[in-house]
């Protein structure tokens, strides 16, 4: 047996250790599956708590989950144990890595000329009218190569898993031509066989009609539907479609289009609705997509008809912050009417520059008044859902991957507590363990 305390395991990159042992695991938040589809109401709250708690990692799956006790009188267990890496987990809280359900991570630079005029009190808005926003982040991705996007790309993911996060959804959106979009594509693809966690590409070729288009909003959606979709479909590289469909961007109709586009290529669907203005869901509704994402704005009967589906609204309220809104999605609303609600940090150079899902957790609570079990829940097993990986992701339970955040703290409530600080102290992805701080306990 190799005893290690979190403080102890180096970055590991993507080596694998195929036998772990978590134990003296203070709090364990299994989040097991008890309800047969995302967790709404009631349930969202479940945090399936396990106190004294041991894990066994074997070749990249969780294979038992249970209390010290048990696990120090399983006889596989006595028999096998000094081939198996333990961890010692000093009292720490362990929950399910966080599975980051809204990214855009490729993107060249920050975009700092907007902050400046949105803090001198310009809107997101008026600056993507006056030509900054999305599109100003365009020419950047065109002009870099596949190589030096996956690098930054590879930053990312490094960054996202020291903070906690082992699953994350990446979306393209900022190349906006066949051939920068595919860039994109690749570029996630190259930097994700280089992390240990997982990585859900997303096309969003239809963030925003590109300048060349401007003004013919619908050349650029057949562009979308026609060439690009066919082309990302054929070579594999995405799950997902996403549309930015909002006051600005796409219309209700242009996302229906682009929508049996991507239903046509067996492509996954997402869209970013109400951010800016109310979206009308119910056409977007008939093609069943994994996730509405932002949903600032939404009516009682949308509200009402997205409770009666697996859609899950996610909320990014980084977005709200970075904005400087003084108003954010009404979780509340979202989580007593039944909907299913997960959180996300929507990571993009324009409207939410973090990659921290704590952050974005802390921000539910104090802004949006979910309880830090609700945020927990919500930027775990709910953000499986969001990514339809609900059966390998986003609870600790045998069977799904070894996926898990070791917290530097005793109580699970410090998660969203301690905000602008980041104490994950160890993150294991599909197995491989990678520490970013030396805690100093143990
Ligand atoms: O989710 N709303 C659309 N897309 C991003 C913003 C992207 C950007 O400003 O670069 C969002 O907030
Ligand atoms: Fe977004």
């Amino acid at each position: 047996m190799t005893t290690r305390n979190v403080s102890a395991i180096p970055w590991t990159g993507a080596r694998k250790i195929s036998s772990l042992l978590l134990v003296n695991i203070g709090q364990l938040l299994a989040l097991r599956l008890t309800t047969n589809g995302p967790r709404r109401g009631a349930a969202l709250s479940e945090l399936g708590i396990i106190r004294d708690a041991a894990v066994l990692c074997l070749g990249g799956k969780i294979v038992s989950v249970g209390t010290m006790k048990d696990a120090l009188r399983d006889p596989w267990l006595k028999k096998n144990r000094k081939k198996i890496t333990e961890i010692d987990c000093g009292g720490r809280v362990v929950l399910p890595g966080f599975v980051d359900s809204h990214t855009h991570p490729v993107f060249t630079e920050p975009r700092l000329v907007d902050f400046e005029k949105r803090i001198s009190g310009s809107s997101y808005e008026e600056i993507a009218a006056a030509g900054g926003g999305i599109r100003s982040s365009i020419d950047g991705v065109r002009k870099t190569s596949k190589s030096a996007l996956t690098q930054k790309i590879a930053v990312v993911l490094k960054d996202l898993a020291a903070h906690g996060t082992t699953t994350v959804e990446a979306k393209s959106g900022y190349g906006l031509n066949l051939e920068s979009e595919l860039k994109s594509l690749e570029a996630i693809r190259a930097a994700a066989r280089v992390w240990a966690g997982t990585v859900v590409p997303t096309f969003l070729g239809a963030h925003v009609v590109p300048p060349e288009y401007r003004g013919r909003s619908q050349a650029y959606v057949d562009l979308v539907c026609q060439e690009m979709i066919p082309a990302v479909a054929k070579r594999k590289l995405a799950q997902f479609v996403d549309v930015f469909c909002d006051r600005g961007a796409f219309t209700s109709d242009e996302t229906t289009q682009i929508f049996a586009a991507a239903s046509k290529h067996s492509l996954a669907l997402r869209a970013h609705v109400g951010q800016l203005s109310e979206t009308r869901l119910g056409p977007l509704l008939q093609f069943s997509p994994a996730s509405f994402d932002h949903m600032d704005h939404v009516n009682d009967a949308d509200l009402a008809a997205l409770a009666q589906t697996d859609t899950v609204a996610t909320l990014v309220p980084g977005a709200n912050y970075f904005l400087g809104l003084s108003s954010y999605p009404n979780a509340r609303r979202l989580i007593d009417s039944g909907v299913a609600v997960a959180l996300a940090t929507d990571y993009n150079p324009g409207s939410s520059p973090t990659l921290s899902m704590p952050m974005a957790m802390s921000l539910a609570c104090t802004q949006m008044k979910m309880s830090p079990a609700e945020a927990i829940a919500a930027a775990t097993i709910n953000g499986a859902w969001a990514l339809r990986l609900a059966d390998r992701k986003g609870s600790i339970e045998a069977g799904k991957d070894a996926d898990l955040a070791v917290f530097d703290v005793s109580d699970y409530r410090e998660i969203p507590y301690w905000f602008g600080t980041n104490r994950c102290a160890l993150a294991i992805a599909n197995g491989v363990p990678s520490s970013r701080i030396s805690c100093g306990a143990n």
